[in-house]
């Protein structure tokens, strides 16, 4: 599709991962070659022929943000990062995709369209939402808002099943409601907007199917993989009550799909994707 050469940034987390697999062409580069924090590093990168730019790097790590080392490297990745792929891409006209969050919400309006206001309650989520800001700048720019990533890496569903292995019924929170995204499920969708060259912008992906709280997605996994272990339902204030350092998470993380799906765009149900993943995935390596 897209004539020129395409770089992959963090091309060894969960997205960046699926990134590869979609685009096996590209320059895949992560921490140990480009350093997208590092300005003068992106600078200095050979970009001669590059037309478009997968950004799939960030500091992921909700608690970790809230640290003080944590939170230093939470804004330099998620946002003074992007402000430097920003500018080599206005520079050289290209395009750039970068992956936000629904964690620049609070999470008591969704479900969320694009345009809704930012409200984080978190480090990670408030150094996401100044990524969007410098990524918008770029004339040629994708923000893919999304949530609850499941792909190759530490995920939500290895963790369900790894407890399920060491014979654990584990307690779930049950008050927060959103909708998982299988890292394939994203590459599709952002090779979707490329191929269909749609409108400039923010779009949310995530698959379709019905909203969800991780408690119910517990029971979906285990009963998808034919496992016999019980969850139980907690409340977020429950679960995290004595703990410290815990991020502040939306209760509602439920993305609008309705400006994805006008570009043609069919997000496939959770559920299934669910089923694909659990046949296919390695498990934790
Ligand atoms: N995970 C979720 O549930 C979730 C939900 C909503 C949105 N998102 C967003 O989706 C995107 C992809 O998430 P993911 O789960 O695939 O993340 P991930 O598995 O944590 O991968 C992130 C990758 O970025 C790399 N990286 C970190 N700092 C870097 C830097 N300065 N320069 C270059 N690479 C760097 C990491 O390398 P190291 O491992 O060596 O640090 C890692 O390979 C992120 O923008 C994230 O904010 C994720």
């Amino acid at each position: 599709m897209n004539a020129g050469t395409t770089v992959i940034a963090g091309c060894n987390g969960q997205l960046g991962r699926a990134l590869r697999a979609r685009y096996p062409g590209a320059v895949a580069v992560d921490l140990g070659e480009l350093d997208i924090a590092d300005a003068g590093a992106v600078e200095a990168f050979d970009w001669a022929g590059v037309r478009l730019v997968l950004n799939a790097a960030g500091y992921t790590n909700v608690n970790g943000a809230e640290t003080a080392a944590g939170r230093e490297i939470a804004w330099k990745v998620n946002a003074l990062a992007v402000a430097n792929l920003a500018r080599v891409a206005l520079a050289r006209d290209i395009t750039l995709v970068h992956v936000s969050t629904d964690y620049v919400f609070d999470g008591t309006r969704a479900p969320y369209a694009e345009d809704a206001g930012f409200s984080p309650l978190s480090v990670y989520g408030a150094s996401k939402a100044a990524g969007d800001v410098a990524a918008g700048l770029v004339p040629r720019h994708y923000v893919l808002r999304t949530s609850w990533v499941i792909g190759d890496g530490k995920n939500f569903v290895r963790t369900m099943l790894d407890l399920a292995r060491r014979g654990v019924n584990p307690a779930v929170v049950s008050d927060q409601v959103g909708r998982p995204t299988f890292t394939a499920e994203l590459a599709r969708a952002i090779d979707h907007l490329l191929d269909t060259r749609a409108a400039y912008g923010t779009y949310n992906v995530s698959n379709g199917g019905p909203p969800v709280s991780w408690a119910d997605f517990a029971r979906e996994i285990y009963r998808r993989a034919g496992l016999p272990n019980t969850v139980a339902d907690v409340t977020t204030a429950a679960y995290n009550a004595g703990a410290s350092g815990v991020a502040p998470r939306p209760l509602g993380s439920t993305l609008r799909l309705e400006k994805l799906e006008a570009t043609g765009f069919a997000p496939a149900d959770w559920r299934q994707a669910l089923g694909d993943y659990l046949s296919r995935d390695p498990g934790p390596r």
